[in-house]
């Protein structure tokens, strides 16, 4: 099937009691069962529940992984591959992640004898000198938060499998409308469905997607186990949303290309780092690996005092953190959803006290580009 069908029909199976087209939400914490020793394959809610199990399926079908599990956030979903990491194992991750990701793995899992390298993987010939004997798997955020930078997935799958690695790609930014990480190689794949799968800002939640029966093995037994599972009303909600995902990530990157070409041309604007520009350094590269180049864009003002007066004027863009809800959000990762990575860090990324980052909604393109004009105009 085609992604749309898919979007809209796998896992979405019409209720076996009523017809009911859309999946009930099954808000049950457990099931009677007919007699001891037999049960209709649901036992207890946080083992299983149906509402979940048909956003699982949809997401293992558009991610083309074998299976997915969900989980109560993003950050639930990566902590959930972690546990594939023992105590003595390395782990290699883009040194440009999301801060929650950084926060997790140096503050918590660090000092739980984990090795975790922080690495621009964007240089191939440094991946390869970077993996160990011990890499259990490589972490990969591409398009990365906020610097929109991009890593190829294909050839440093290609290198991880040689020396044993897994590799796990953040993919939260391009959905699997734009990219399908696990085509191009890789293991595992999360999403905080917070983001584009659900769409419109109304849902916390994570999915892991495994490759491999074998490796969603695990992550259903991490998931039973500690238990992060995502709840029956949110399952429903991201199953509701995904079935508009394709027309939503077409509107959505027709206005992030028109705002980046916008915002490129704009004087006060030093710099746009969007994959769509063909001056972006990895524009063939997003070309090969990506359908489309999404609806992220940062950009760099100068300073944080204009930084701020951009923020604190615009109108249509809402000035929250998070991306990939209908309405278009804007934010400053310095002080926001970076916080959490030391300054010197920051400046080594180029997260700076200008740098601005838009998550460009589905809104009409002129009323955003006459926000962002009025807004530029008042410094
Ligand atoms: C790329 C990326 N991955 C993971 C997360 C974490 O997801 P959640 O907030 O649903 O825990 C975020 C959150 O912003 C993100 O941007």
């Amino acid at each position: 099937m085609g992604f749309s069908t898919d979007a809209i029909h796998a896992g979405n199976e019409p209720d076996p009691t009523t017809g009911a087209v859309s999946v009930p939400i099954y808000q049950t914490s457990t099931y009677v069962q007919p007699e001891l020793g037999r049960h209709k394959g649901f036992e207890y809610a946080r083992t299983q529940n149906p509402t979940r199990k048909a956003l699982e399926e949809n997401l293992a079908v558009l991610e083309k992984g074998a299976a997915a599990r969900c989980f109560a956030s993003g950050m639930a979903a990566i902590s959930a591959v972690a546990t594939f990491a023992k105590a003595g194992d390395h782990v290699l991750v883009s040194d440009n992640t999301y801060g929650g990701t950084f926060r997790l793995y140096t503050k918590i899992l660090a000092s739980q004898g984990i090795d975790f390298t922080f690495i621009d993987t964007r240089d191939l010939a440094l991946v390869e000198r970077s993996l160990r004997k011990n890499t259990r798997y490589v972490h990969l955020e591409t398009p990365t938060n906020p610097m929109m930078s991009l890593c190829d997935i294909r050839r440093i799958s290609d290198l991880a499998k040689s020396a044993g690695a897994l590799v796990l790609v953040d993919n939260t930014f391009a959905s699997p409308y734009f990219q399908r990480p696990i085509e191009l190689g890789a293991d595992l794949v999360v999403h905080s469905t917070t983001k584009f799968l659900n769409g419109h800002s109304d849902s916390v939640g994570g999915a892991v997607i495994a490759k491999t029966r074998e490796l969603d093995e695990w992550i259903g037994f991490v998931q039973n186990s500690a238990g992060a599972i995502l709840s029956p009303f949110d399952s429903w909600l991201v199953l509701r949303g995904v079935k508009t995902l394709a027309v939503r990530m077409e509107r959505h990157e027709s206005n992030g290309r028109a705002i980046a070409a916008f915002l490129d041309r704009h004087p006060k604007v030093k710099k746009v780092f969007y994959p769509g520009l063909p001056q972006h350094p990895q524009h063939d590269l997003a070309k090969k690996q990506m359908s489309g180049f999404g609806a992220l864009i940062s950009f760099e003002l100068g300073s944080y005092e204009n930084a701020k007066k951009l923020l604190d004027a615009v109108r249509i863009c809402s000035l929250g953190e998070s991306l990939g809800g209908v309405e278009t959000l804007i934010c400053h990762p310095a002080t926001m959803t970076h916080a959490s990575v030391p300054e010197e860090d920051r400046e080594r990324l180029g997260i700076t006290p200008g740098l601005v980052r838009v998550s460009v909604g589905i809104e009409d393109e002129e009323d955003l580009r006459d926000d962002l004009d009025r807004a530029l105009a008042t410094f």
